[in-house]
């Protein structure tokens, strides 16, 4: 097993302060999202009972029905107190969870991973790409984060295609944590916040 971040620079007690207020403060991600709370489990439940969403994702609970869904909504809450962890979440035009973002944040190292997923009949229309786009830029500015970690299975050539292409620098391959106790090879990618502000700059812009 590989510890996340891969990369770790000390944040100051002041940077790492800055980034724990900003996590218990954060409501929404812009207009892409908002916080999940215990009302949107069983939407949540729903989006994620697809195995083409939810079985990619090790971060999530292994059975996926309203109960493990509600744990890990306030699993989240907690997380958000402690200044560690978002649960954020898009929905469509009648209020269906359409989308989720999973943050779980390294105060310490002033990093984070970004995970999540979108409902079938929005993927492959470059939604996704701009979804992430919008939650780094969200991470950098809004929560203070220096450093971004994404990590896919061996086989999700869309989500490596999409950190590519966005600017990540592939690092590897890890062993990541599973619910159940296992361990899953992942690969695993970075994206600095210096690197960010010359891409957005430049090729997204
Ligand atoms: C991964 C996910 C978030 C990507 O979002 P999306 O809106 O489907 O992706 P986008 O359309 O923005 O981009 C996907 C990229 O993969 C490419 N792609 C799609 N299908 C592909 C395939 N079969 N082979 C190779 N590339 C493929 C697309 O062309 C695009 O690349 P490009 O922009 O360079 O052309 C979404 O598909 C999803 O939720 N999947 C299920 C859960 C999951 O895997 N989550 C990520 C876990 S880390």
């Amino acid at each position: 097993m590989n510890e996340m971040p891969l990369t770790r620079i000390s944040a100051s007690a002041e940077k790492q302060e800055g980034i724990r207020h900003a996590v218990r403060c954060a409501i929404t991600m812009g207009d892409l999202a908002r916080l999940a709370s215990p009302t949107d489990v069983d939407s949540l439940t729903t989006l994620l009972a697809d195995p083409e969403i939810s079985g990619p994702i090790y971060t999530l609970p292994e059975e996926i029905c309203s109960r493990t869904i509600g744990d890990f909504v306030e699993r989240h809450l907690v997380e958000r107190q402690q200044g560690k962890g978002l649960l954020m979440i898009s929905s469509d035009d009648a209020g269906e969870v359409s989308a989720y973002q999973d943050i779980q944040v390294w105060p310490q190292w002033a990093a984070c991973e970004l995970g999540g997923a979108l409902r079938g009949n929005r993927q492959n229309a470059g939604q996704g790409g701009l979804g992430v786009a919008i939650a780094i830029a969200w991470l950098f500015d809004e929560i203070g984060v220096d450093l971004i970690c994404e990590t896919a299975a061996l086989d999700n050539v869309r989500t490596a295609r999409l950190l590519e292409r966005i600017g990540f620098t592939f690092k590897g391959e890890i062993q990541s944590n599973l619910a159940d106790g296992t361990v899953r090879p992942s690969l695993y990618w970075e994206l600095t916040r210096d690197e960010w502000a010359v891409l957005s700059k430049t090729t997204l812009s």
